[in-house]
């Protein structure tokens, strides 16, 4: 059962094996319950809770929930696990296509390309302007990366190249639960406490998963450590950031800019947030590549066939 939609390249693959029941876009909650029952596998993505009671509506058959998604935290794991139902996830396939968004959006707040691009268009533009629309250089900015996982460092690659003139790699700091000194080396990272990172980061970038333990990560008293003009970047969870302080920090002039491809209660976006010109704000769309979301989708089929075969699943989360 696929709660709304899989690309072809794992739906086609599934079709071959399993009888597959397909949905839309909507995924009303009720007609999900319904559509579930006697399921073997459930394929969800960031927008369908998978909870105790969605797990009881399809009932003991069910042995899989397969994520189309690398994060998982629309999933209640522990049901799963009393469940016996294994839950599994599509890591490293995005990695590069976050990424690539992750430095997309830190170079439009820098450039304030949002800002310029609506003035363009409604008319306002008055011809060159020395003083217009001055913005910040990545290659001078000190880079804080707040979670070294795939993606996160996948970020640290990219940025290589904007080293400053005449230096070997760009400044960057990270933090992450253990010293990595790999990476450290081979990019030049330099970890810290978050405290730490965020007054001295010109641009914080959030690579973490949202969790109990990182809800609200940025909230008003982290806010008020950041380093005065800087920009806040998230391409991870909405829930991360405490909107109304981040606004507060926006509106205050504390923070610069902020680029933002996730949301608290997507798919709905505060409205402060849309009023405000110093945002660059994106739906959600850090592995919307072709190529990520064909393999994100190959690898949710490769979930389901290993588990209903009774193999080890390629990238588990719950066993
Ligand atoms: C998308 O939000 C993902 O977690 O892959």
């Amino acid at each position: 059962m696929i709660a709304r939609r899989l690309p072809a390249a794992g739906l086609e693959e599934l079709r071959r094996d399993f009888d597959v029941d397909e949905g839309d876009l909507s995924a009303d909650r009720a007609k999900l319950a319904e559509r579930v029952r006697g399921a073997s596998a459930l394929v969800a993505d960031p927008t369908v809770p998978v909870d105790a009671e969605l797990l009881d509506a399809a009932g003991p058959s069910l042995r899989v929930v397969a994520n189309f998604a690398v994060g998982y935290d629309n999933v209640d794991r522990d049901a799963c696990r009393a469940r016996g139902v294994t839950v599994t996830n599509t890591p490293d396939v995005l990695t590069n296509a976050t990424a690539e968004l992750a430095v997309t959006l830190m170079l439009a707040a820098a450039r304030r390309l949002g800002e310029a691009e609506r003035l363009l268009r409604a008319g306002r533009w008055q011809g060159w302007d020395p003083g217009e629309l001055l913005g910040r250089e990545l290659s001078h900015s000190v880079i804080g990366i707040v979670g070294l996982g795939r993606i996160g460092e996948r970020v640290a690659e990219l940025l290589r190249g904007f080293a400053p003139e005449g230096e070997d790699s760009p400044r960057m700091l990270y933090t992450a639960r253990s010293e990595r000194p790999r990476a450290e080396e081979r990019l030049g990272l330099r970890r810290l406490a978050l405290e730490d990172l965020v007054a001295q980061a010109d641009v914080v970038t959030l690579h973490v998963p949202l969790g109990p333990e990182t809800h609200h990560l940025v909230d008003a008293s982290l806010l008020g450590r950041f380093k005065p003009g800087s920009i806040l970047v998230n391409t991870s969870r909405g829930g991360l950031v405490d909107t109304q302080a981040l606004v507060g920090a926006l509106r205050s002039g504390r923070l610069a800019a902020a680029a933002l491809d996730v949301f608290e209660h997507e798919p709905s976006v505060e409205p402060e947030l849309l009023a405000l010109e110093n945002v660059v704000l994106v739906p959600h769309i850090g592995s919307a590549t072709g190529r990520a979301r064909d393999a994100m989708a190959r690898l949710v089929a490769q979930n389901v066939k290993a588990v209903l075969a009774g193999a080890e699943p390629p990238t588990p989360v719950v066993r």
